[in-house]
C-alpha cells in the first residue's frame, strides 16, 4: 500500500504557475503598492528602477497604481503611462526587472472621485456621479475636503475607455509583461460599480448589470487592444471605504456576477480580488464564472503571512497569492518564506504615506 499524501504532487507557493502570458516562476504575485516615488510630471525614478529590481523573485510584480491620463492622478509623485516619458521611464523599470528574471504587470488606475482640482492634471475630477467622496485629500495647500466631482457624460465614458485602452499599449510599449485595471478599492471603476457613488440613469448605472459595465466595457477594450492574455482585473466586492459601499449581499452578488459573465468569454490572464474570504462564495463565484486564474489578497486587516499564503494554494483557493506589505519591507519575501527565514517587520511609518486603503 503507497501514503498518497507521500507521492501526490503537493500544490505550494514555490511551483510556476501560468497568469496568461504570464510564465510566473512561483505563486507570489507583488501586490500592486503606491509609494509616491515618480516625479512631479509622474515619470519613473531611479529608486523606482532599484524598488522594482530588488523584487524581481516575486513570481510576478504588479506595480502601484499608475494613471492613465492625468486627470486620474490621486497623489503628487504617482506615476503615470500616458507620454513618451513616462514610456522611457518605465522601459527602465522593466528593463531592471526582466534582467533580474523577474516578470512585471502594470496596474492602471483612474482615481475618479478621489482627487482634487489641485492633484488633477487638468484640473478637473470625474465620477460617475456629482457625489464627493467623504474625508479630506492630500493636496500641495495641505489637506482639503474631497470636491464634488464632475460626472462624465456618456460621450466622456467612450472616451474613457479608450483612454485605458491607449495606457495599455503604452504599458506594453514600455515592456511590461501585461497590465491589470484597478476595479477596486473605491477609485473610478469601483466608484461606477457600487450603488452609492454612481446614481447614474444611462448604460452605466442603476441595475447590476449596468453598474458592471464599465468594469467589463474597459476590460474588453484593453484586452482587444493588447491581447487578453496580457490583461486581467483587481476587484474589492464590499471593502467599503472612501465612501464606496456595497452593502446589500444580494446586490453585491448579482453585481459580481454580471461582471464574471461579462469578463467570462474575454479569456482574461488574472482576476485579481482582494476579499477577507478569498475561500468563500462571492470569490469563488467570480473565478469559476471568469474562468480566470485568481490571485487572492486578503485585504487590509492584517499583512498577509507565509502560514495564510502557503493554506490558500494548498487548498487550491486561488492560483497566485498578492502579497502587500510583506514584499514592501522584505524585498527578498520569497527566500525567506522558501528557508524559513526570520522576516522583517512590516513597520506603516516607514511603508507608505497611507495604509488604510488603496
Ligand atoms: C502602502 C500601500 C499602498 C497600496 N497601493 C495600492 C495600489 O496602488 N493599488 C491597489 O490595488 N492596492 C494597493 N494597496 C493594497 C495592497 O495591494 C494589498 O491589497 C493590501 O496591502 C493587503 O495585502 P497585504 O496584507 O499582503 O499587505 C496598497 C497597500 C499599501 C499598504
Amino acid at each position: 500500500m503507497t501514503d498518497s499524501s507521500l507521492t501526490a504532487p503537493v500544490r505550494s507557493l514555490l511551483t510556476p504557475v501560468r497568469l496568461g502570458a504570464v510564465a510566473a516562476s512561483n505563486r507570489l504575485v507583488m501586490a500592486p503598492l503606491t509609494r509616491i516615488r515618480a516625479d512631479e510630471r509622474g515619470v519613473p525614478t531611479e529608486l523606482m528602477v532599484q524598488h522594482y529590481a530588488q523584487r524581481a523573485s516575486m513570481g510576478a510584480i504588479v506595480t502601484e497604481g499608475t494613471w492613465p491620463v492625468g486627470e486620474g492622478r490621486t497623489w503628487i509623485g504617482q506615476p503615470g503611462i500616458e507620454s513618451a516619458d513616462h514610456i522611457a521611464g518605465w522601459r527602465r523599470v522593466t528593463d531592471a526587472v526582466h534582467a533580474a528574471g523577474g516578470r512585471i504587470i502594470m496596474q492602471i488606475m483612474h482615481g475618479g472621485r478621489i482627487s482634487h482640482e489641485l492633484v488633477s492634471m487638468t484640473g478637473r475630477v470625474v465620477a460617475p456621479s456629482a457625489i464627493g467622496a467623504p474625508g479630506q485629500i492630500r493636496t500641495p495647500e495641505g489637506k482639503q475636503t474631497h470636491p464634488v466631482p464632475h460626472a462624465l457624460s456618456g460621450e466622456e465614458v467612450q472616451q474613457l475607455i479608450e483612454q485605458f485602452a491607449h495606457a495599455a499599449e503604452n504599458a506594453i510599449a514600455a515592456g511590461m509583461d501585461g497590465v491589470q485595471i484597478h476595479g477596486a478599492n473605491g477609485y473610478l471603476v469601483h466608484q461606477f460599480t457600487a450603488p452609492s457613488s454612481n446614481h447614474r440613469t444611462d448604460d452605466f448605472g442603476g441595475s447590476p448589470e449596468n453598474r458592471a459595465r464599465l468594469s467589463v466595457e474597459i476590460t474588453s477594450a484593453v484586452a482587444q487592444a493588447v491581447g487578453a492574455e496580457r490583461t486581467g482585473i483587481r476587484l474589492s466586492p464590499q471593502t467599503n471605504v472612501q465612501g464606496v459601499l456595497e452593502e446589500d449581499g444580494d446586490d453585491v452578488m448579482a453585481t459580481y456576477r454580471a461582471l464574471a459573465e461579462g469578463l467570462a468569454p474575454l479569456n482574461l490572464a488574472h482576476v485579481d480580488v482582494l476579499s477577507p474570504e478569498p475561500g468563500g462564495g462571492l470569490v469563488q463565484m467570480i473565478r469559476r464564472i471568469s474562468s480566470a486564474p485568481l490571485i487572492a489578497n486578503t485585504g487590509f486587516g492584517h499583512p498577509t503571512t507565509r502560514e495564510e499564503a502557503e493554506e490558500l494554494i494548498r487548498l487550491d483557493v486561488a492560483e497566485a497569492v498578492g502579497i502587500g506589505r510583506a514584499a514592501i519591507a522584505n524585498p527578498d519575501v520569497v527566500r525567506r518564506w522558501a528557508e524559513g527565514l526570520p522576516e522583517n517587520e512590516v513597520h506603516p511609518g516607514v511603508i507608505g504615506h497611507k495604509c488604510v486603503a488603496e
